[in-house]
């Protein structure tokens, strides 16, 4: 079912910081910031020959991020994309296999202006899940 890795998204405390490492330490291209305030989060995209990387920093109050970097001060994996041709099709099947979708369970608008879900990490051997419909 699932295709693509779409993009990895990594929680930094500090986004001017970890977008100079991607962009200067280990010579990736790096966008500039941009707010997402339905998202409650600021990125940066960094593109890579086969995948991007998305830094996640919050942005206003109840920020997903920010409970997630409480828990992780330096910052860390956030959740990890890949790409379905149809999600509810793909929600469907998840769902009558027993995986907990999160939210109201409907696709909300991603990053990238395509619907998306996630899935719950408990689910998914800890890691959260984002599935993206390419
Ligand atoms: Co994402």
């Amino acid at each position: 079912m699932i295709g693509k890795l779409n993009h990895v998204a990594i929680a930094v405390p500090d986004i001017e910081a970890a977008s100079a490492t991607y962009r200067d330490t280990l010579g990736a291209t790096v966008s500039e910031p941009v707010d997402l305030p339905a998202h409650g989060v600021t990125t940066v995209f960094v593109d890579l020959p086969n995948t991007r990387l998305e830094l996640l920093h919050p942005l206003g109050d109840g920020s997903p991020v920010a409970a997630f970097l409480e828990r992780h001060a330096a910052g860390g994996i956030h959740h990890m994309c890949f790409e379905v041709d149809d999600i509810l099709a793909a929600r469907d099947k998840l769902v009558a296999d027993g995986a907990r979708v999160l939210g109201d369970g409907e696709p909300r608008t991603g990053a990238h202006g395509k619907p998306v879900l996630f899935l719950h990490p408990k689910d998914f051997h800890g890691c959260l899940i984002e599935i993206e419909q390419a």
